[in-house]
């Protein structure tokens, strides 16, 4: 390694200063590509600084002796935002496909324009951040656009130069290029976007809906040096002019400009035919989620230049590559109305009702706002166009408002002073986020319990949908879950929509749910705070409902994972004399009402039996629900809390405390991929 003689005293020549300078110069670009793109250190961040500081006072000595691409340099001075550049060749957008089918039509249209050519594709990751365009002149950095319009772009330079990722200089290799143009992608990694989000909500800012906008917000900022703190990133994918070599395809100039120290990505792949590019999607797919970038697609390329160039490109975009978009789990739409709907426990939610987006492969028509706090702390109105999506859980969130889409007559919603299902006045309580409708009788909280035990993780009643209850309860036929054994088909044959075989299917499926195990008859229930798997634990320690019924408060806290707030919720169902008639008459009906022999149906032998899992962070192949599913049915147990007796955390995207807990405790982590290998095996 290269010794500094930096510390030698005596008079020194500008010129031997000069070489000094120099040689910490490219020790310290060498070391600055070694970190940052090749990601393999060799020497201490210490060490490093210890570099640095020394160029730094060599320069400081002899400012005449600065030159621009000093890495010292990376934030200088004042960006200039709004300077126009027109852009060398236009940057083009790509033609988007979202179904891998249609990239059979894409490789059709390919061959027809090259009859007789054997075509080569690279598939790539589609980068989603900003893109911008970097020019080089005999080897250093003088300019860096953003895409813009695609014809004229902005220029950035100042911001950019305070991103690691971009070399100042380039590293020379034979021939160098005299004038060198590449485009690529600048991103926050995710992780780092949650940690500046984290700050800014500290600081009383907003926090960025997401890290394109993040990334495009750092840019374009006004101070290089709020820039240079942000954790900015690139990955090159072009290289759109250069003066020089000959180069025969787009691998080939990927591999020039790695050795020239861009940072190119690493999952980009050669294939021989179409077939591997739809395989590479679909593997991606799967897997976008273990990406620590958002990747929104994948971007399918010709790889030879002079097919590239035999193929062309509309107005719009090149015929020589493609998009394929991964189902989105962020869109943009609009809220046409809040309505306040009332939960089985009477809590008043509002639901913003949206313009219908596909999003994730569905169509999502409903938000909830949770809460009146939430209304108010986003600041959400009707009329807004706000930022939607869905993670790994099934339920999309409003995750921010583009307040700067604002029309001054969006119109500010709050939580009425009276249940709108029966008008009874709700009550708001001081320590609660929640707004409630006390009345046990409102037809709305009996609509919603009737719908909860008739739903799939509890009793299963196949066919009892919201539209039904509805029709159920208003036509007065049932005014309470017990009297849902005790319908007719004769009771059913004059509803709407409801033909013979329909009724006769429902009629079925309620009588096969006397069958369903008690843990979901309690679950089913709607205790306040008991959810499914709060009502296994109950079911293990108590094996039956009357024995809970039976149970003191203490009693029930004195189960692992149970605090006294859900103890207290349970205490108080079972002291209501309408819950204990409810439950005499369900219990008449022939439900289950203790555990019986399906313990003794638990698989064992595999992986999962007799094992306690904790679930944390979004998953993205599987549903949470699902994921618990398989574990149940191979005998494994799951936990909602952390503790010396979990066998293993499965830990999702953005995990929370209880990943945290797991590494206290030692316990073993599985991520989502080794989950499905293991529920596979
Ligand atoms: S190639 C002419 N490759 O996607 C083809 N673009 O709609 C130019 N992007 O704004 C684009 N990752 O900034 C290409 N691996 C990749 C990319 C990528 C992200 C962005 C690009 C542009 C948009 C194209």
């Amino acid at each position: 390694m290269f010794k500094a003689s930096f510390t030698r005293g005596g008079n020194m020549t500008d010129s031997t200063i000069q070489d000094q300078i120099e040689a910490l110069q490219t020790q310290i670009r060498y070391h600055e590509r070694k970190y940052y793109i090749d990601d393999q250190p060799e020497i201490s961040d210490q060490e490093f600084d210890r570099l640095m500081k020394a160029l730094e006072s060599l320069e400081s000595a002899h400012p005449d002796l600065i030159t621009p691409d000093s890495p010292t340099r990376r934030v200088s001075g004042e960006a200039v935002l709004g300077t126009r550049v027109r852009h060398r060749g236009p940057m083009l957008s790509l033609d988007n496909t979202y179904r891998p089918e249609e990239l059979y039509d894409f490789d059709q249209r390919v061959q027809k324009a090259l009859p007789e050519q054997a075509v080569e594709y690279v598939t790539e990751f589609k980068i989603d951040g900003l893109g911008v365009s970097l020019l080089y002149e005999e080897g250093k950095l003088v300019r860096g656009t953003t895409r813009g319009d695609g014809v004229y772009g902005e220029d950035v330079t100042t911001n950019l130069r305070t991103i690691r990722t971009i070399p100042l200089r380039l590293t020379p290799i034979q021939p160098m290029p005299a004038v060198l143009e590449v485009r690529g992608e600048v991103f926050i990694p995710r992780e780092r976007l949650d940690q500046v989000n984290r700050q800014r909500i500290e600081n009383g800012e907003a926090p960025f809906a997401n890290a394109r906008n993040a990334a495009a917000g750092s840019v374009r900022l006004l101070d290089a040096s709020i820039t240079a703190s942000r954790p900015l990133d690139i990955f090159i994918y072009t290289l759109s002019y250069v003066e020089g070599p000959d180069i025969n395809n787009h691998t080939e100039a990927l591999t020039r400009l790695a050795a020239m120290g861009f940072k190119v990505n690493p999952h980009t792949e050669m294939h021989a035919s179409i077939e591997g590019v739809i395989a590479y999607a679909q593997r991606w797919t799967a897997q976008r989620q273990s990406i620590p970038y958002d990747v929104d697609g994948i971007v399918v390329k010709v790889n030879s230049l002079r097919q590239q160039e035999e193929l062309g490109a509309t107005a719009k975009s090149p015929r020589w590559a493609i998009s394929y978009k991964f189902p989105a789990r962020q869109v943009t739409t609009q809220i046409e109305a809040i309505e306040v709907q009332v939960g089985r426990t009477g809590v008043l939610t509002p639901v913003a009702i949206l313009s219908p987006v596909r999003l994730a492969g569905a169509t999502i028509t409903h938000a909830t706002l949770h809460n009146e706090q939430e209304l108010i702390r986003k600041d959400i109105r009707v009329g807004d166009t706000v930022v939607l999506e869905r993670s790994g859980d099934v339920i999309p969130k409003i995750v921010a408002v583009l307040t700067e889409k604002r029309s001054g007559s969006a119109e500010v919603v709050r939580l009425p002073d009276q249940c709108p299902a029966c008008q009874a006045p709700v009550q708001r309580s001081a320590e609660e986020a929640a707004v409630r409708c006390v009345n046990l009788a409102c037809p709305a909280q009996l609509k919603r319990r009737i719908e909860h035990f008739a739903s799939r993780n509890a009793m299963n009643i196949d066919g009892l949908g919201p539209a039904l209850v509805e029709q159920l309860v208003e036509s007065g036929r049932i005014r309470d879950v017990a009297d849902l054994y005790s319908l007719e088909p004769t009771d059913l044959a004059t509803l709407d929509r409801m033909g013979d075989k329909s009724a006769q299917n429902l009629m079925k499926a309620i009588e096969g749910s006397r069958e369903a195990p008690v843990t979901k008859v309690l679950f089913g229930l709607g205790i306040l705070h008991v959810g499914s798997n709060i009502a296994e634990l109950l079911i293990e320690h108590f094996s039956s409902i009357d024995a809970l019924a039976a149970a003191s408060s203490e009693d029930i806290e004195s189960i692992y994972g149970i605090g006294p707030r859900v103890a207290e919720s349970i205490v108080s169902f079972f002291q209501q004399p309408t819950n204990q008639m409810l439950l005499k008459r369900l219990k008449t009906a022939g439900l289950q009402w203790s555990t019986g022999t399906d313990s003794l149906s638990v698989p064992s032998g595999n992986f999962f039996a007799g094992k306690t899992f904790v679930l944390t962070g979004a998953l993205s192949v599987m549903t949470r629900s699902d994921a618990i599913e398989k574990i149940k049915e191979r005998g494994g147990k799951v936990s909602s809390s952390v503790s010396r007796k979990t066998d293993f955390v499965i830990a999702g995207d953005s995990p929370g405390s209880k990943y945290d807990r797991a590494i206290q405790l030692g316990i073993s982590i599985l991520t989502e991929e080794a989950l499905i290998e293991k529920l596979s095996s």
